[in-house]
């Protein structure tokens, strides 16, 4: 009798729902002849929005030298593109070698965790999280410690809850600015303190800043680096979100700070780095072309533009809503709506995301997906147009009212 062939037993602690069960059983209904609207994923060219055409010429146009494997760190012109953008945000002195290139930010957040944690070490992650930053540390052995960015404060980070979870285990603090999944951004006073608390405690800050030009209304985006010069900060970038390509898949990780204290570090990284041989070549080509000059992602989070209308039509559904509460999006690809537990006593985020598929063809993400326990949230993407989101939002808006009317409905769905 042959045995079967049985997963590592860490994979169990790995949770990535925002392409899991509900999404697999999209792609069933699909099969079945269904349209489903998927909200459940920040992937712009899906949606229609392209890559700009002057980078997709830089990457034609120099094929032909991306045939070979590239350097394991990236090209040069991509790293010195990273590391002048770095410098015109006021750290003049950053050079190409503190620049590293990956095959997107979530490689590079594998690779930078991997030469980092011994087993039990402590990883200070936000809640909610984008579940790569969990699921990379458990794969290293490392131990997830959520912090709480509650909703009443913005979802901005508790500082002082951040302190006090500070262990002599831990060893670094991972901030996610703007945020995924809720839309944050933090102002420069909280940003401060969180680099401030790295320093004294020595922890390594690892910023993910890959939304960093997706800022609405009055939000700004103030760079990790700039504010944390005592201690190793690794900010993360990349062509996938605000150039729109994230099927190239490149990301870049730049180190700064105390540099001197890194060294160690920032050669294991490398040495990670070589055994993946080199990143994708082709679209490390479109870097320098992407980050230079004239930045289109302005338009479109400028009032009239595409993303702007599409925050603004999720506005007002929520607005309208009996139902849903929105600490307003200030950033970044998604709003995550709460279910108002007074409008709608014993509503599962689970059970609510598999219905809502079910009956009215809509995929979503469950909030307690990104690691909080709380259960009353759901994640969607800004990314369709406005009009589109407006129709989601009535058949959203129907579910709820639906379960309203039949609470039974509700408790028979949470116990099946
Ligand atoms: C916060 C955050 N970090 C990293 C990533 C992954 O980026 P990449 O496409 O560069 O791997 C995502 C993708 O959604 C994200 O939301």
């Amino acid at each position: 009798m042959f045995q079967s062939f049985k997963p590592a037993s860490r994979i169990d602690e790995v949770r990535y729902e925002i392409r899991g069960a509900l999404a697999r059983r999209a792609r069933e209904l699909e099969q079945e002849g269904n349209d489903i609207l998927h909200l459940n994923i920040g992937n712009p060219g899906a949606f229609g929005l392209r890559t700009p055409e002057t980078m997709r010429r830089a990457v034609v146009r120099n094929l032909k030298y991306s045939e070979p494997y590239g350097p394991q760190t990236g090209i040069f012109p991509a790293r010195e593109a990273v590391a002048m953008q770095f410098q015109s945000r006021g750290l003049t002195e950053t050079r190409f070698d503190q620049v590293m290139i990956g095959n997107g930010v979530s490689e590079l957040v594998d690779l930078v965790l991997r030469s980092l944690l011994e087993p039990g070490d402590e990883v200070l992650i936000p809640a909610p999280d984008y579940p790569l930053w969990t699921a990379a540390v458990v794969l290293n052995g490392g131990k997830a410690m959520h912090y709480p960015c509650p909703a009443d404060q913005h979802f901005w980070p508790d500082v002082e809850a951040i302190r006090a979870m500070i262990t002599p285990k831990t060893r670094a603090l991972v901030v996610i600015n703007p945020n995924n999944p809720t839309g944050a951004v933090y102002p420069e006073s909280v940003l401060q303190a969180l680099a401030d608390l790295a320093a004294e405690h020595d922890l390594i800050l690892f910023s993910d800043e890959i939304y960093d030009a997706i800022c609405y209304d009055e939000a700004r985006f103030v760079p990790m680096a700039t504010l944390a010069s005592e201690t190793l900060c690794v900010s993360f970038g990349g062509l996938s979100k605000v150039y729109r390509a994230c099927g190239w898949r490149v990301g870049w990780a730049v180190f700064t700070g105390a540099l001197e204290r890194a060294e160690d570090y920032r050669l294991a990284v490398e040495k990670l780095a070589a055994l993946r041989l080199s990143a994708n070549v082709p679209g490390q080509w479109a870097v320098q072309t992407a980050l230079g000059g004239y930045q289109s992602i302005a338009d479109l989070v400028a009032p009239g533009g595409r993303l702007h209308e599409s925050r603004q039509a999720v506005i007002e559904a929520c607005e309208k809503s009996r139902f849903l509460d929105l600490v307003v999006p200030m950033g970044a690809l998604y709003a995550f709506p709460a279910v108002k537990p007074e409008a709608l006593a014993d509503f599962d985020d689970h059970r609510f995301a598999a219905e809502l598929l079910e009956q009215k063809h809509i995929l979503i993400v469950p909030g307690s997906s990104f690691n909080i326990r709380d259960r009353h949230h759901f994640r969607l993407t800004l990314l369709p147009e406005a009009e589109e989101l407006a129709l989601a939002f009535e058949r959203i808006e129907d579910l709820l009212e639906e379960l309203a009317e039949e609470p039974e409905r509700v408790r028979i769905a949470k116990s099946a």
